[in-house]
């Protein structure tokens, strides 16, 4: 295969509050990242899987139970560091695409529309949504509870960024030894287009929501259905 997937499963779930990396808590009866890579069972690329140190046993029987082949490797401390991570273990392919282990419910369609936009000549794609709040700017952000409200910002002109994105790899390589400053960006399609290159855009699904609070998890959970295991 010419493609590389990169799964970056190495963040701490600080804000799901479970006591333990994200991608390893449990919804309903197996862990978030093994029902990420359930769902990229199908698809045509060759497996990275980026997690925290000391996990990498654990990871490659999650991966066994999934049913998918990957190379384990061990991340950093921004999803940046992770990336990259990942980045020097996707060998040669032509295309990489990145995805959060916590979007654990993307439809494999949504990976195929990447894919595709890339075969079709695309360098660099990304899924997006329409924004369905109604949505201010703040002056000074005190953290919800006392916000200093700046003004509405028009919601037809935004979209919420998913994952997987998807790179042409030799230009996803410039863009991550271009960014000096990378652990600021949670967005890997914005170091590419920080060099000047366009970045195109496919349609995203509500299901490739990122599980990030424990109301992220109980949806999810409802959404799996009981424990599979
Ligand atoms: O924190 P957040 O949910 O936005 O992270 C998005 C994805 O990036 C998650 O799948 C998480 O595991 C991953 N990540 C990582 N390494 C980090 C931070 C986040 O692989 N240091």
């Amino acid at each position: 295969t010419d493609t590389a997937l990169i799964v970056v499963a190495a963040g701490s779930g600080t804000r799901l509050g479970r006591g333990m990396p994200k991608a390893f808590a449990l919804v309903a009866g197996a862990p978030i990242l093994e029902h990420a890579l359930r769902g990229l069972a199908a698809v045509d690329a060759r497996l990275v899987v980026v997690v925290p140190a000391g996990l990498e046993a654990d990871a490659s029987a999650i991966a066994e139970r999934a049913g998918v082949a990957a190379r384990v490797v061990v991340g950093g401390e921004t999803r940046a560091d992770s990336v990259a991570a990942g980045l020097d273990a996707a060998g040669d392919a032509r295309w990489v695409l990145v995805h959060d282990a916590a979007r654990a419910l993307t439809p494999p369609a949504q990976v195929e529309r990447v894919i595709a936009a890339l075969r079709e000549g695309a360098s660099a794609v990304v899924p997006v949504l329409p924004v369905v709040d109604t949505v201010r700017s703040v002056e000074a952000a005190r953290q919800s509870d006392g916000d200093v409200l700046g003004p509405i910002v028009d919601r037809a002109a935004l979209r919420a960024m998913q994952t997987p994105q998807g790179f042409d790899a030799q230009l996803l390589r410039r863009a991550y030894a271009a960014a000096d400053a990378r652990g600021a960006s949670t967005d890997d399609a914005q170091l590419v287009q920080a060099l000047g290159e366009p970045v195109a855009a496919v349609r995203g699904d509500e299901l490739a929501f990122k599980i990030t609070t424990p109301a992220d998890a109980d949806r999810a959970e409802s959404l799996l259905g009981p424990a599979i295991r």
